[in-house]
């Protein structure tokens, strides 16, 4: 069902696990699936210089959460509020349908924890 791509990241993902002291956390679920990702990010001068994950589903969530956190590494915050879910299918070059809403955690996720990182600067 999952290309290699996929298999690989959900096998060996990138970033897992909390991270102390993070300057921003996201969570959100997916209602019909119960599955849930948390995201955190350490910033500096507008800039994600780490990021993290916690992922409690399946194998295209935990796959996407890694690639995901990956891509947002470097980027600015304005940068990463542009990821989208397709930009992470792309990058595990593709997903099966089924399994599309997965990917749409991350992109989530991301937002949220820039979201709240704003709303407590603000
Ligand atoms: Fe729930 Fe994949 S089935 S995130």
């Amino acid at each position: 069902m999952y290309n290699d791509k996929v298999l690989e990241a959900f096998k060996n993902p990138k970033n897992v696990g909390a991270m102390e002291n993070a300057d921003a956390e996201g969570t959100v679920g997916n209602a019909s699936c119960g599955d849930i990702m948390k995201i955190y990010l350490k910033i500096e001068n507008d800039v994600i210089i780490d990021a993290k994950f916690e992922t409690f589903g399946c194998a295209a969530a935990i796959a996407s959460s890694s690639t995901a956190t990956e891509m947002i590494i470097g980027k600015t915050l304005d940068e990463a509020l542009k990821i989208k879910n397709s930009d992470v299918i792309e990058k595990l070059e593709g997903l099966p349908p089924q399994k599309i809403h997965c990917s749409v955690l991350a992109e989530e996720a991301i937002k949220e924890a820039i979201q709240n990182y704003r709303a407590k600067k603000a």
